[in-house]
């Protein structure tokens, strides 16, 4: 199936690690034109730098998806040296893990920034540029907590259904100039599940093994398996696909919707 992809400007964001960075790579191997973004300045070069030998335009800039401004300056230097921007992966790192008991005020401000927040500035700054498209897609990375709250995870499963809501209401307001869609991964092995499964009895390998029984394919998800699934959503290939959740999680969430 041809996705169409070549030389079409695309931002992913929070892309130097796990399931950002499988994204941005499977957009260059579409030929796609890639930026990508993170906080650490020498991660987002080394990570442009090796995007770019799979499409020779790559680029990326330092941005904390947190902060509106520097949000701003992303996007504007994304249409500068692209000439405009045709579909947004908005993506971030997970907010802190925790409970009821353990999460405090800090940390709730900082979840609804990092997981809410930074979609709204990111998509405002965004939305006219991806009009002009003529094309324009945006996809949000979110979590199966939106399906069924993971415990542990208390402000992933509070917040994430924000932006759930978020989402399904831009899809309809945005249409059909852009296409908006959410996928929930659900377990894969990045840096992420290692935060997770920091203190786990028998280490990462048995929390891995141990979350594994629960998933009916038997194992955790490549990031790659994650991507294709977002290029292919925010590729012509679906362009009548708006306003959906889409599931990538081996069979984990036994909900029937
Ligand atoms: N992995 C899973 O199994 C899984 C499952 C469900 C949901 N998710 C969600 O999917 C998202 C990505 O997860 P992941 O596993 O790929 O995480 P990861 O491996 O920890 O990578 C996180 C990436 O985000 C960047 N980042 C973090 N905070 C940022 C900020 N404020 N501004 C800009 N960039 C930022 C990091 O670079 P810097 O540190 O340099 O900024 C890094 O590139 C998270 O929201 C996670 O909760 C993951």
């Amino acid at each position: 199936m041809d996705l169409e992809l070549r030389d079409v400007p695309v931002l992913v964001t929070a892309a130097t690690k796990g399931l950002g960075q499988a994204v941005a790579e499977e957009f260059a191997r579409e030929e796609a034109r890639v930026a990508i973004c993170a906080r650490s300045a020498d991660a987002v070069a080394a990570e442009a730098s090796s995007l770019r030998k799979l499409q020779g335009d790559a680029t990326g800039f330092p941005c904390d998806v947190e902060d509106s401004a520097a949000v701003r300056e992303l996007i504007g230097k994304t249409v500068e040296v692209f000439g405009g921007l045709s579909s947004l992966v908005v993506n971030a790192g997970g907010p802190p893990v925790g409970t009821w008991k353990s999460c405090t005020d800090e940390q709730w401000q900082h979840a609804f920034d990092l997981t809410l927040m930074s979609a709204v500035h990111l998509i405002r700054e965004a939305e006219p540029h991806l009009r002009a498209s003529g094309k324009g897609s945006i996809v949000l990375i979110s979590s199966t907590s939106v399906r069924q709250p993971i415990h542990g995870l208390l402000l992933s499963n509070a917040l994430r259904l924000a932006v759930q809501g978020l989402a399904k209401d831009l899809a309809r307001e945005f249409a059909p100039a852009i296409r908006v869609n959410v996928v929930l991964p659900g377990r894969y092995r990045t840096d992420r599940t290692l935060q997770r499964a920091a203190g786990y009895p028998g280490g990462i390998e048995q929390f891995v093994a141990d979350e594994s029984k629960d998933i009916p394919l038997g194992r955790f998800g490549d990031p790659r398996e994650l991507a294709k699934l977002v290029v292919f959503l925010s590729s012509s290939a679906a362009s009548y696909v708006t306003g959906s959740t889409c599931t990538a999680d081996g069979g984990l969430i036994a909900s029937p919707l």
